[in-house]
């Protein structure tokens, strides 16, 4: 099977494909990335000269190029290019459209033209809003986007769902929670305070941090796209979640507690504007049809993903340099 994968070189995309690598000797992968300030070819440095590997870069949104790569015998698009972080949505959301939305839509159209048999749209638990304290995202839930970055993936899984209505195109939609693991940028929550942490810095905890997401090992989230790839039903929507709830203040301690750091580093700052209070997902339909479960507790995970950061720090050291000088 020949995989085009856009944004690769991110933090999820960098993940899928050294998986598809290793796990399935059939697989050629195409990376397709732009690398913008997220994206890091040293992300898959032990992949790039594996003969089933090939990596160009490129924007989604260029439409020769794309069309191009998809008519070299692509079997499948799984697609992960996107502006990612919420705070730079708040900031300066033009891009996010362009990227999120526009991209996406070349890519379908470039893939119907080259009559690609599966396209895997990567979309996220933020299209569906914010919950109060009960109550859990199923598939079926509006979409409810508060972000400027969450209506430009809300945005781009409905023009998947026309493309599917309308063309009979094959499309399958993947809606994941918060990932953690190797090689997440840091600026999201727990790279940024496990690196600050290190470091001595204080953490920022926006508003009172009681805010909850649903967290989920990167690799885990792999998997699920992986039987998602392979077995999912076109048209479907899959929620993809680890059944990890937690408040930004838990997840505070447990990084204090876990590097022996003060609590005189933690910050109660400025809250983020529009912030959704808790996202859950209930990701009973992929685990029903497709067989899925996630391999990592949140605790078993959090620790491993501390150690690697901390064996890591030449590939974060200069990542942190271009955040600041990014925004
Ligand atoms: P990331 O920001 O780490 O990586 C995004 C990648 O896309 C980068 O390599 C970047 O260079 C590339 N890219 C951006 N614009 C591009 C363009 N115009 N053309 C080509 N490449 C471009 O993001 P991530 O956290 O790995 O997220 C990947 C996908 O998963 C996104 O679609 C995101 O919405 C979704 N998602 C993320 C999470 C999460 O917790 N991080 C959860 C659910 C869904
Ligand atoms: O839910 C899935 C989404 O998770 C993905 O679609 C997004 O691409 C990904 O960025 C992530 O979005 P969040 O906004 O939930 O992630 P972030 O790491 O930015 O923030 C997690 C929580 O931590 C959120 O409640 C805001 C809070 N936070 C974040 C940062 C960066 C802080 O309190 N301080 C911070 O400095």
């Amino acid at each position: 099977m020949k995989l085009l994968v856009t944004g690769g070189a991110g933090f999820i995309g960098s993940n899928f494909v050294r998986l598809c690598l290793k796990e399935h000797a059939d697989r050629v992968v195409v990376n397709l990335d732009k690398l913008t300030y997220a994206g890091n070819p040293e992300n898959l440095k032990d992949v790039e000269k594996d003969p089933r590997y090939r990596f160009v870069r490129g924007d989604i949104c260029d439409p020769d190029l794309a069309l191009e790569l998809m008519r070299d015998g692509i079997d499948a698009v799984v697609h992960f290019a996107a502006e990612s972080h919420v705070d730079r949505s708040i900031h300066d959301p033009a891009v996010f459209l362009d990227t999120n939305i526009l991209g996406t839509h070349n890519l379908l159209k470039c893939a119907r033209e080259a009559s690609v048999s599966r396209f895997l749209q990567v979309s996220t638990d933020e299209v569906y809003g914010s919950l109060g304290p009960a109550g859990v995202f199923v598939e079926e839930s509006p979409l409810r986007p508060n972000s400027p970055y969450a209506a430009s993936k809300a945005g781009a899984d409905l023009i998947c769902r026309s493309f599917f209505e309308t063309f009979s195109f094959p499309v399958v939609v993947t809606r994941c929670g918060n990932n953690y693991g190797p090689y997440q940028f840091p600026e999201k929550l727990i790279p940024l305070f496990v690196t600050n942490l290190l470091d001595d810095i204080p953490v920022p905890l926006y508003g009172d941090g009681l805010n909850v997401r649903d967290w989920i090992h990167v690799e885990d989230h792999c998997r699920a796209i992986d039987a998602v790839l392979r077995k999912g039903r076109p048209g479907e929507v899959y929620n993809i979640g680890g059944r990890a709830e937690k408040n930004n203040l838990q997840i505070t301690e447990i990084l204090f507690k876990e590097l022996g750091k003060p609590e005189t580093l933690k910050k109660f700052v400025k809250d983020r504007l529009g912030h959704d209070r808790r996202y859950a997902i209930d990701p009973g339909k992929l685990e029903r049809e497709l067989g899925w479960s996630p391999r990592f507790t949140f605790e078993q995970g959090i620790k491993e993903t501390i150690a690697w950061y901390k064996d890591n720090e030449h590939w974060w050291r200069p990542l942190k340099e271009r955040v600041l000088k990014t925004y």
